[in-house]
């Protein structure tokens, strides 16, 4: 049984299934459209919105260093994606390249993982852009019924907006992969726009004194259960404290929402036109752009104000009104509702694409593989997930979701450490246009940095995770290890040889 559970795909047969002409992906985009990609992703929620929160509550103007943290724990990562996209370049991001690698069950595993990453980021950017929009009808004096303004808000229940932004980007994605980098490449530009606005216009409003103290002292917390306190504290029995300098792990395995993306380049590695040599490009290049301003953004912002005045819903936005340059603070409220809708979109692409290739390989009904005969693009999937998440970020409250989606995607992050050390034993053949620099060194830091940080992210979040996880590993037993189909043609093969 044990070697059915790690039967592995090779990887020509991942690149032969692509080429069948039903279940083919149209290969369209550059290095480019993918950089353009992963910083349309990566820059959204994290900065515009958790960036206040953290400074804050966790770190105050040490949240630069928590960008610092966290953004080389995604370069370490970052270095092991590259050398498996541009070495299996199919559809499925990690899940493809751990089912090339370590196996069947790993893979799935991953793959569920992948589809909670997706699915609830989805969800908890579209209730960020939501509440960006409903700031900005404020301004021109509309206002929605309280009841549609979603659960986070007093007297809400439904999340219209999020709702319907999910529906409308559901249709772009089902029409086609190029209509839909077109609409992202002008709507990054507005969104790159607005963050160099707040790092140039703020860097005229800094107070030499907010900075003071850069670390604030350790507080202990208030809540005392140990359920909402980053695992590490409870484990190693530390009385669970904010600020001072595990502050800024704990602001670390936060603010790492804002990298999640780049691994979502990986994702369309089968519709790249050279994957070889581009994929790399785009997986890195879009992880620099964003880590340098993050870093300056942050500093800008808990120098314009002092971190304990900062807004949590709109800082970037309230800071520029704190210091009576409200001109500014319209201007980046319109830029972040804008640039928002595009994570949304690439979050719901990955996770379409990632369900698509489990499909194809049988681990999830085959229904769901079969690309639209005009549009080659793998409607079912979408239109199924789309609806789902719709309804989850309408009536879903996001803060807690967010360290959920945190907790799957540093997992993911490990399984591809572990993988491109197996890939290179089991191998080492293979053509890889990008190799991973000192394996297995970088590899076995990616996966210590990336555990650390779950460490860093509480309790409930583990357990959640675990739940979800184990839904998981029951679908697999009761579903795809039968209908597998590489099990399937494993089987054949065998029947054949015995005839
Ligand atoms: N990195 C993306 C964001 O910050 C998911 O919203």
């Amino acid at each position: 049984m044990s070697s059915t559970l790690f039967r592995t795909k090779s990887v020509e047969q991942s690149i032969r299934d692509t080429e069948e002409p039903e279940h083919g992906l149209r290969k369209a985009l550059s290095a480019l459209d993918l950089t353009v990609f992963g910083v349309g992703v990566i820059i959204g929620t994290g900065i515009f919105v958790l960036t206040g929160t953290v400074a804050k509550e966790t770190a105050g103007p040490a949240t630069a260093l928590a960008f610092v943290v966290a953004g080389v724990v995604c370069a370490l990562a970052a270095l092991c994606y590259a050398e498996f996209a541009s070495t299996v370049p199919v559809a499925g991001s990690a899940y493809t390249f751990s089912y090339a690698s370590i196996g069947e069950l790993p893979a799935w595993i991953i793959g569920w993982d992948l589809v909670l990453e997706f699915a609830l980021g989805t969800a908890v950017v579209a209730v960020g852009w939501s509440g960006y929009l409903r700031s900005l009808m404020d301004n021109v004096g509309w206002h929605l019924p309280e009841a549609l303004q979603g659960p986070d808000v007093a007297g809400g229940t439904f999340d219209i907006l999020a709702f319907a932004l999910i529906l409308i980007l559901t249709g772009i994605l089902v029409v086609g992969m190029k209509l839909s980098a077109r609409i992202t490449a002008i709507v990054v530009a507005i969104k790159v726009a607005v963050v160099l606005i707040v790092i140039v216009a703020g860097s005229f409003f800094i107070k030499a004194e907010n900075y003071k103290p850069f670390i604030p002292k350790a507080q202990e917390q208030s809540a005392g259960s140990g359920w909402d306190s980053p695992l590490v504290q409870t484990l190693f029995g530390y009385a669970p404290t904010n600020f001072g300098v595990m502050g800024i792990f704990t602001a670390a395995s936060i603010v790492f929402f804002a990298f999640i993306g780049f691994d979502v380049v990986a994702t369309a590695a089968e519709e790249t036109k050279l994957p070889q040599r581009d994929m790399p490009r785009g997986i890195l290049g879009s992880l620099i752009i964003c880590t340098t301003l993050y870093v300056a953004v942050s500093i800008v912002v808990t120098g314009m104000q002092h971190y304990s005045e900062l807004s949590i819903t709109a800082p970037l936005a309230d800071a520029f009104k704190a210091v009576d340059a409200p001109f500014f603070g319209g201007v980046i409220s319109f830029g972040a509702a804008v640039g928002l809708t595009t994570v949304c979109m690439i979050l719901l692409l990955g996770q379409t694409r990632v369900f698509f290739a489990m499909s194809r390989d049988g681990l999830l009904p085959t229904f769901f593989s079969k690309t639209h005969p005009k549009f080659r693009t793998p409607y079912r999937p979408t239109i199924l997930l789309g609806v789902v998440i719709a309804v989850v970020a309408g009536f879903t409250s996001i803060n807690e979701l967010a360290t959920l989606v945190n907790i799957g995607t540093l997992f993911a992050f490990v399984v591809v450490a572990i993988g491109v050390v197996v890939l290179r034993r089991t191998r080492p053949d293979l053509p890889r246009a990008f190799r991973t620099p000192w394996v297995p060194l970088v590899p076995i830091l990616s996966v210590a940095a990336s555990v650390w940080l779950m460490l860093n992210l509480p309790l409930e979040t583990w357990f959640r995770f675990g739940v979800w996880m184990l839904i998981g590993v029951v679908v697999y037993f009761a579903y795809g290890r039968r209908s597998s189909r590489l099990g399937r043609e494993q089987l054949g093969a065998e029947g054949a040889d015995k005839a």
